[in-house]
């Protein structure tokens, strides 16, 4: 395998994402490994993050590497003015990879154009979260027992949220049926809608789930970004406009699963958390194994794994 970034989920073939399951699974049976002995891996976090940031930092750890960095861009020179070219450019003295999340779509892949180390992405924007991804299909393909053919539900900020775009990406290699349930103003980009189009791939859009959720192997429940908005009047309006509860979930299928790339916030109800059909924080732990296998990757190491 090269040596590479993983800006976006499009720049892995089918073939690498099922590459990483395999090597996702590997590490879940042996987490603590020593194949990166001598390693420094960056963190570069100028948005808020708990799970993305913690899971990659204690994959590296588990890996036998460590970390430096920031989990918040006012502590470092960003605040005395330093551009992110320059910090990338300096970071890529001190370490073997860098792992960035930055408010700007796009800045991750000028991160990896100018970095002379691997860049992972971790979320660039409303753009891409491409290792979120890979552990959405881990999650998927653990659950259901295969990535193909399923109808995989999405619900609420279609619009803003990154890791639905990179998923609906990935998914649509693997034949699925979409059903979309946003408000009119966070439908899913068009721009998405055009990429499945030119796949082939089915897809539905809904204004309400809970007369068709009977169809579901995957709900997929997203957060209302609202960071993304630039008028909190629009927020409020849009913030509460989906709420899974355990009563909604009689009468589903018993393969049904529901996942949430979290933090949730008001999407999903306490009292479906003890559900067997809750997979979330499952999901989160999933992340670790898979960024391990990211980061294999990305160094050129995964044959040094157990
Ligand atoms: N899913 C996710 O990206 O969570 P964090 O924002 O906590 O990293």
């Amino acid at each position: 395998m090269q040596n590479r970034s993983l800006v976006s989920i499009s720049d892995y073939t089918k073939d690498e994402y099922l590459d990483i399951l395999r090597i996702a699974a590997r590490c879940e049976c042996n987490p603590n490994q020593n194949i990166l002995s001598g390693k420094i891996v960056g963190t570069l976090f100028f948005e808020p993050s708990t799970r993305t940031r913690l899971s990659f930092e204690t994959a590296v750890q588990r890996l036998g590497g460590r970390v430096i960095g920031f989990a918040d861009a006012g502590s470092s020179s960003v605040t005395k003015g330093e551009t992110l070219k320059d910090t990338i450019k300096m970071v890529s003295n001190y370490v073997d990879l860098i792992i960035m999340r930055h408010p700007l779509e796009g800045s991750a892949r000028y991160a990896s154009e100018i970095a002379s180390v691997p860049v992972v992405n971790a979320g660039d924007g409303a753009n891409q979260h491409p290792s979120q991804t890979l552990l959405d299909l881990y999650s998927i393909q653990k659950t259901q027992g295969t990535l193909e053919n399923l109808n995989i539900f999405m619900i609420g900020d279609l619009k803003y949220g990154r890791t639905v775009h990179s998923l609906l990406m990935a998914l649509s290699y693997f034949n699925p049926t979409f059903w979309f349930i946003s408000s009119d103003a966070l439908q899913i980009p068009v721009e998405y809608k055009m990429y499945l189009r030119s796949r082939g791939i089915q897809f539905f859009e809904y204004p309400e789930f809970t007369d068709i959720l009977y169809e579901a192997d995957i709900v997929y429940m997203t957060r209302v970004q609202k960071e993304r908005f630039s008028d909190p009047i629009e927020y409020e309006k849009n913030k509460n406009a989906y709420l899974l509860n355990n009563a909604m979930l009689e009468n589903t299928k018993p393969n049904l699963r529901v996942l949430h790339p979290l933090p949730r916030v008001n999407e999903i109800d306490t009292d479906v958390d003890d559900s067997p059909k809750a997979y979330y924080f499952t999901q989160a732990l999933n992340g670790m194994y898979v960024r391990q296998a990211i980061i294999a990757k990305a160094l050129n190491l995964t044959h040094e794994l157990n």
